[in-house]
């Protein structure tokens, strides 16, 4: 992979001047939790939650070189429904294998379910069923790891942006169980817990544990705020990431879906016939997309 791209170490640590205007911006925003708890692996068993996360100091996660935070939203919500029998909303809900009225069908995780596939949903309602899950086939990403797959459609796309004359910087990629918990405890111990569950998944229960999750910069410097949807390549990845088999994961105005707040730089592989699917839908989350419901909040309050 090329080192052109990439963001120094340096650039990994955490921005306490962002994150105090995130606090200021982020107090109290509502979300309602709802009942249902699915794993991304078969439906039921929650990761554990923040409190039996070790702590960490914020240059112990810093080192860990991951991050994730943002900004403001609110949204409908739909209901949530049950793992095993979510639809897609696409015009390919054939590719669910999910979809059946059958008793023995119901009983098969759905490919939502299982963190190997490029459907794979994680969120605040859908954890790791194996808390501490790692990807098989992981590969060198800007000094990052990231799924091999993922990592060749994001070379493509970085290559595709610099000759649009624009440059994408790697911030963050694969998350393991054990950096998430450092991460999220940084943010926990910077912001409290409730303005940090808005910002950052607790550990088994991100996105980036997939390895197909990759947290972009920018030389224009706006790292992890909303302002990056305001630079060249935040308005670059906007407009083609999908093209790439790339998705924003947590859209402005989506936290009551999502459980984040905005997050534009923060882009989800699902193969480039998902990404397509997913545009055509007219979906505005991978929640309505997959056709699994909202979820807000974890099911536990801790
Ligand atoms: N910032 C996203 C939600 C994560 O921590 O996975
Ligand atoms: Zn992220």
């Amino acid at each position: 992979m090329k080192s052109l791209h990439r963001t120094s170490t340096a650039q990994e640590s955490f921005d306490s001047s962002a994150v105090n205007r995130r606090t200021l911006l982020g107090a109290a925003l509502g979300v309602g939790g709802t009942a249902l708890l699915a794993a991304c692996g078969s439906q039921g068993q929650g990761a554990s939650s923040s409190s039996s996360a070790a702590s960490a100091s914020e240059s112990a996660a810093a080192s860990a070189a991951s991050s994730s935070a943002s900004s403001a939203a609110s949204a409908s919500s739909a209901a949530p429904s049950p793992v095993a029998s979510a639809t897609s909303a696409s015009a390919s809900a054939s590719a669910s294998a999910s979809v059946s009225s059958s008793p023995l069908a119901l009983a098969q995780p759905s490919v939502e379910s299982q963190p190997d596939s490029l459907r794979c949903l994680v969120n605040k309602m859908r954890p790791f069923e194996q808390q501490d899950w790692e990807p098989s086939d992981l590969v060198e990403f800007y000094g990052h790891q990231l799924r091999a797959e993922a990592a060749k459609a994001a070379d493509t796309m970085i290559d595709a942006a610099a000759t649009d004359g624009v440059t994408l910087l790697v911030s963050s990629a694969y998350r393991s169980y054990a950096v998430q918990q450092q991460t999220y405890q940084y943010w926990v111990s910077v912001n409290g817990q409730q303005v940090a569950d808005q910002l950052s998944a607790r550990p088994g229960y991100s996105e980036h544990q997939t390895g197909l999750a990759i947290d972009f910069a920018s030389p224009e410097g706006c790292r992890l705020e909303e302002c990056y949807r305001d630079t060249l390549a935040g308005q670059w990845l906007a407009k083609n990431a999908p093209r790439y088999g790339y998705i924003l994961r947590f859209p402005d105005g989506r936290q009551s879906v999502t459980g984040y707040r905005f997050e534009p730089w923060h882009y989800r592989y699902v193969g480039v016939q998902i990404a397509q699917e997913y545009v055509s839908s007219g979906a505005k989350t991978f929640e309505e997309f997959i056709g699994t419901g909202a979820a807000p909040d974890y099911a536990s309050a801790s």
